[in-house]
């Protein structure tokens, strides 16, 4: 039997058609019955009649409960009042699961934060869940698009690692059989040996940090999409990156407008180019809008989502002080004070990329690597990368959650996941 999907259904108007979902609504009016039906692709409206169906299927399908799941078939019909034009109207209800009364009580309007958590497996049947994790299937696509189009090769290198790129804080240690490892914070120092191999690489793999700050943008895992590009300097990355951002929110809008319309929100639209703001003037700024903040010091998450709203456009924050950044970020010829670094801000959610170009220097990054208090010694590899056939490169990572955050406008990070991790939420 093949079945139909929802979003399908303006191709079969006037035909007999089967699909198979589970019941979202359930509008009972005697007899005749209205399922509101998900099919994982969209919704349906059903219409179930008792003389069409006959009584005995008619009694089948009334004795269900919100998310059974049911095989249905019946005619596709233009109504222009249901959910996309099309309703069916059923011939045959099979019920393959009548689901439970519980159900009801499972997820309340009242159930606070902790509960949706808990019940997860149940938020994310839900309309607005739904279409966030729709939008994340999309995003990957076109992310992963603009990296084809542009000749680089996805790559997958491994998680449990002994090198660490971010330094030593926030770290899941594991025990590995009888060594000590890491879980990967990022996986830039494999992508910079990969380029050796294949040129331009990238790779959208989970990073972990052990974040104990409760914020509504750090995760203990997330979806990390990072490239490295060979021959590339400071000034092409942020234009790589600008167009990336463009290139996927563009192909948002023309391909996932059923997302933006179940949520009710239009596409945030950048504008280009993304100005570029040097640390010192972002700390001027910053002291106008009323923080105090220390030379040297840490933009944190609130401040800087003041000095964005300023700007109300993505905004490279450029040029930091070498000792605020970790070991590999190149440092400046014109000014060996700073890096040639640039994390990208957004509106509403703040830090969404990281990126710079790379030291090539042997002897500064071995200095460098010492002065955050790391061994050289397991990074031997790495430094060997600067010793065999060392080239210009430049590279980024940016936090698919927080891009989602951006683009739906999603208040909190953990709802941008399947099934987030926190510092208190390890289920389910
Ligand atoms: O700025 P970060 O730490 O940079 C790196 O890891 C580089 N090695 C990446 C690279 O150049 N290949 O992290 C990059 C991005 C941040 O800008 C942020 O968007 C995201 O990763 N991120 C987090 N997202 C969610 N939860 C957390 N705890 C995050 N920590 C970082």
């Amino acid at each position: 039997m093949t079945f139909v999907k929802t979003r399908d259904l303006a191709k079969y108007e006037g035909k007999e058609v089967t699909l198979k979902g589970w019941v979202y609504q359930i509008r009972d009016h005697g007899k005749i019955m209205f399922y509101f039906l998900r099919d994982g692709y969209g919704f349906c409206q059903i219409t179930i009649k008792k003389n069409i169906v006959g009584e005995d299927n008619f009694k089948t399908a009334k004795e269900i409960y919100r998310e059974a799941s049911v095989i249905i078939s019946g005619t596709v019909k233009k109504d222009a009042r249901a959910e996309g034009g099309f309703e069916v109207l059923a011939s045959t209800v099979r019920v393959w699961n009548p689901s439970h009364p519980q159900i009801d009580q499972e997820v309340t309007p009242d159930s606070g934060p902790d509960i949706m958590l808990d019940k997860r497996h149940f938020v994310i049947r839900g309309r607005r869940t739904r279409a966030i994790l729709k939008y994340r299937s999309d995003a990957l696509r076109y992310f992963r698009e603009y990296f084809y189009e542009n000749d680089l090769f996805e790559v997958t290198p491994p998680l449990i690692v002994e090198t660490l790129p971010e330094g030593g804080s926030d770290l899941f240690e594991i025990k590995y059989f009888e060594k000590k490892a890491y879980l990967s914070q990022s996986s830039q120092l494999y992508l910079e040996a990969a380029i050796f191999s294949l040129g331009n690489v990238f790779t959208i793999l989970p990073s972990y940090r052990a974040e104990k700050s409760r914020t509504k943008r750090h995760l203990s895992e997330y979806t990390h999409v990072e490239a490295e590009l060979s021959w590339v300097d400071f000034d092409d990355l942020t234009d790589f990156m600008q167009e990336m951002l463009i290139y996927v929110i563009k192909r948002s809008e023309e391909d996932s407008e059923d997302v933006f319309s179940d949520l009710d929100i239009k596409p945030f639209k950048p504008k280009t180019p993304f100005e570029k703001v040097p640390y010192k003037k972002a700390l001027e700024i910053v002291r106008e809008l009323g923080w105090e903040i220390e030379d040297g010091e840490d933009i944190s998450d609130a401040p800087e989502r003041d000095l964005v709203a300023k700007y109300g456009n993505p905004i490279y924050l450029t040029e930091f002080p070498v000792n605020m950044k970790p070991f590999y970020h190149k440092i400046s010829e014109k000014d060996p004070s700073v890096t040639l670094s640039a994390d990208l801000l957004v509106p509403v959610v703040g830090e969404l990329i990281g990126s710079g170009e790379r030291e090539t220097d042997l002897n500064s990054l071995l200095t460098r690597l010492k002065a955050m208090g790391l061994n050289p010694d397991p990074y031997y590899w790495y430094t060997d990368l600067r010793k065999y056939g060392s080239v210009p490169h430049s590279g980024f990572g940016l936090g698919f959650e927080r891009f989602v955050q951006w683009v739906l406008q999603v208040e909190h990070i953990r709802d941008t996941t399947l099934f987030p991790r926190t510092r208190f939420r390890l289920r389910p």
